[in-house]
């Protein structure tokens, strides 16, 4: 551990190897979760090659998405565990010139302007006013019309839908298989979750000035959200 890693990032550090293993089988919506994330990127893509910041890449997973879909000339992966980190750059330092920031990102420069910004299942770390900043940086660090995709972890819009996602979560990944230990150490990793619902994050979107804000899938506790600077 270093000094920049995060009290969430040190248990991601922990569970670094076979992270990628786990995480089909914990996100029982998987291919449309990240699918759809990936096809609004394409459906806003202008051909250009882009420049692209991955806000807590962890291993890379969904940099590596995106790189399948479109032309990227420069890759920029953030985040707050370097043993995450060496995976993602094991993953796809040989499709792209890939820089690694290990950072925590409630504070970190992000650089830019960037294209795109996209994030995944790593926001939600954050407190709603930590989310809050962070949108409006990322914003700012955008060039005029780029895209800011956020594929999320969400709370429900109360109580009774928190409790219906948790049952609706468990029964779908012991269904594939996901061990009683596997979910034990994800419920570890859960405790520093601070989930908020679409609704509140799409108002913060646009409150920090993205227009075309969208949520374009949503499965219980797994959403797609999105706006243009
Ligand atoms: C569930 S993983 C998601 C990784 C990847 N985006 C994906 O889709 O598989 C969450 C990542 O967020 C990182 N993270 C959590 N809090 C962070 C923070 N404050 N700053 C930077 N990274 C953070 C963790 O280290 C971890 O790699």
């Amino acid at each position: 551990m270093t000094t920049n890693e995060t009290a969430a990032s040190v248990l991601f550090t922990r569970d670094a190897r076979g992270y990628d293993d786990l995480r089909r089988r914990l996100i029982p919506s998987f291919d449309e979760f990240y699918g759809t994330a990936v096809k609004l990127i394409q459906e806003w893509q202008s051909g250009a090659n882009l420049e692209v910041l991955d806000v807590g890449a962890g291993t890379g997973l969904f940099s590596a998405m995106v790189l399948e879909a479109c032309p990227v000339e420069r890759l920029c992966l953030l985040d707050g565990s370097s043993a995450m980190l060496e995976q993602a750059c094991a993953r796809v330092g040989p499709k792209v010139e890939v820089e690694l920031h290990h950072a925590d990102m409630a504070v970190a420069d992000l650089g830019g302007p960037w294209d795109l910004i996209v994030s995944a299942l790593a926001i939600h770390h954050l407190s709603d006013e930590g989310k809050r900043v962070l949108y409006g940086r990322i914003r700012h660090a955008l060039k005029p019309g780029g895209l800011f995709v956020n594929a999320e972890q969400v709370a429900g819009p109360g109580a009774a839908a928190d409790q219906r996602y948790q049952k609706i979560w468990l029964e779908g990944i012991r269904r594939l298989g996901v061990s009683d230990h596997e979910i034990d150490k994800a419920a570890e990793r859960m405790l520093h979750d601070k989930c908020a619902s679409v609704e509140d994050q799409l108002c913060w979107l646009r409150d920090v000035g993205f227009s075309d804000v969208d949520c374009s899938f949503k499965a219980w506790r797994f959403a797609v959200i999105s706006g243009r600077a």
